[in-house]
């Protein structure tokens, strides 16, 4: 088929990429000249494992470029893949939605036949029906469902992992306006081998803002656990396994540790509670996950300082800047409100990441970025914030360790101790 993604971000591109893959041509949009470039030589401007390789592999399938109107003509279907993110109180941000939605609509007005336009991006439930469609129809002068179909399908890939996640699935929602448009997404993903939800295109917008939730809260409530547990010299990770193994609540998402972070989860639950509220339906639990999660990474500074009471002129080690291992993304990372608790009580900082340090420079100008991860042990006292597999290589025998990962590698530090266990 003939696919075009408007917004080449990490969805954008990975839906664009494993299209390519399976043999279809695509036409990538975004208005991020250096990145079209860069996905043109076949280099990734994201680091994801494998991406490079799609790109440089499936060349001949997937173009770059800054032109919606004509990616709009030459293929069949449109994926919406742009941000969505928060506004200062929460709420969700649909402008960029709303801008690509307005281009994709003129770009519709020319051109003759049926086109199909699928919304990806996490965007608040009623958003399809009520803002993209109607957006559609106006500036394109044409009727949905007759002249053009809409769909929302969400995506639950994870960062680190993406290409794996987007390739074999758990499911695929495909949410829908027009049947016209169901059966296009139906044969669009007949290779793949998951099951398949079909519904309406707010319940679809619904899944997605329900699994993020519900994945969010699970972290916090392990983290409410694990801080009880801590306090009575219980082990957190054997209460998880014991947990784990009831088929009702499975193991993932059990790992305790300094919270959720990330382009998603956060954002996502801050987008969730504030439309809530509008609702009138206040989403307490899901409030209170946010609350824990804010607290979290705070508690890896306070016990850090049961060994080091006065952090002024200390230098502080912190290994890993990234929201979780295997990617370079700093969004929301738990390393943020640590290194900023840090600096508040007057410590130097030497941090190192194996992937993400020239973004958390942007943030984080002045402090000491090391060249390697052994570099950072010199600091008198080490924190760990993101579970990079080089970081299990370290030797911190003689070091004070404060962990908030569970790296069992960190164990044979002098002084150990985990967040909450
Ligand atoms: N990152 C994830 O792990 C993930 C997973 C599932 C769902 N999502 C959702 O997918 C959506 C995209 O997320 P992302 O992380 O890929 O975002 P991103 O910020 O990495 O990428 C968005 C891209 O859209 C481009 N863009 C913005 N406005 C545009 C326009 N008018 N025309 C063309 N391009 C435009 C930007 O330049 C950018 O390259 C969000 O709604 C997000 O919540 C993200």
């Amino acid at each position: 088929m003939k696919i075009s993604v408007i917004g080449t971000g990490y969805v954008g591109l990975v839906t664009g990429a494993c299209f390519a893959k399976l043999g279809h041509q695509v036409t990538c949009v975004d208005l991020d000249e250096h990145k079209l470039h860069q996905i043109n030589d076949g280099k990734s401007p994201i680091y994801e494992e494998g991406l490079d390789e799609i790109l440089t592999t499936y060349h001949h399938n997937i173009r770059a470029t800054s032109d919606t109107e004509s990616a709009i003509q030459v293929t069949e279907m449109t994926f919406l893949c742009v941000g969505t993110p928060s506004h200062d109180d929460g709420s969700i941000d649909l402008s960029s939605v709303k801008k690509a939605t307005e281009h994709m609509a003129r770009a519709l007005h020319k051109k003759s036949s049926w086109h199909l336009v699928i919304v990806k991006s996490t965007v608040i439930p009623g958003t399809s029906q009520n803002i993209v469609l109607p957006l559609l129809e106006k500036h394109s002068g044409k009727k949905a469902g007759k002249d053009f179909g809409v769909a929302m399908n969400p995506e639950f890939l994870k960062e680190g992992v993406a290409i794996q996640d987007f390739l074999k699935p758990d499911r695929i929602v495909i949410g829908y306006y027009d049947e016209k448009s169901r059966d296009m997404l139906r044969q669009l993903y007949t290779p793949f081998s998951c099951p398949i939800v079909e519904t309406s295109l707010s319940a679809a917008e619904m899944i997605k803002y329900a699994s993020n939730a519900f994945l969010a809260t699970k972290i916090s409530f392990i983290n409410e656990i694990g801080n009880l547990c801590k306090n009575l010299n219980i082990d957190t990770y054997a209460v998880a396994e014991g947990m784990g193994f009831d088929k009702r609540i499975g193991r993932a998402f059990l790992d305790s540790g300094i919270g959720w972070g990330g382009s998603c989860f956060p954002k996502d639950i801050d987008a969730l509670i504030a439309w809530a509220k509008q609702m009138k339906e206040p989403v307490r639990i899901i409030e209170n996950a946010k609350t824990v999660n804010t607290d979290q990474p705070l508690r890896l500074v306070k016990i850090l300082q049961k060994h080091i009471p006065k952090l002024k002129g200390k230098t502080i080690g912190v290994l890993g800047l990234a929201f979780k291992p295997d990617t370079d993304d700093i969004r929301e990372s738990r390393a943020i409100p640590i290194v900023k608790e840090l600096l508040r009580n007057g410590a130097r900082i030497k941090a190192y990441d194996p992937q993400a340090m020239e973004n958390f420079k942007t943030l984080f100008p002045t402090i000491e970025y090391c060249h390697s991860a052994s570099d950072v042990l010199s600091a008198d006292a080490i924190l760990i914030t993101t579970k990079w597999k080089e970081f299990m290589m370290l030797n911190y025998q003689g070091k004070i360790v404060i962990d908030g990962r569970r790296l069992e590698q960190a164990k044979n530090a002098t002084i150990y101790e985990g967040v909450c266990w």
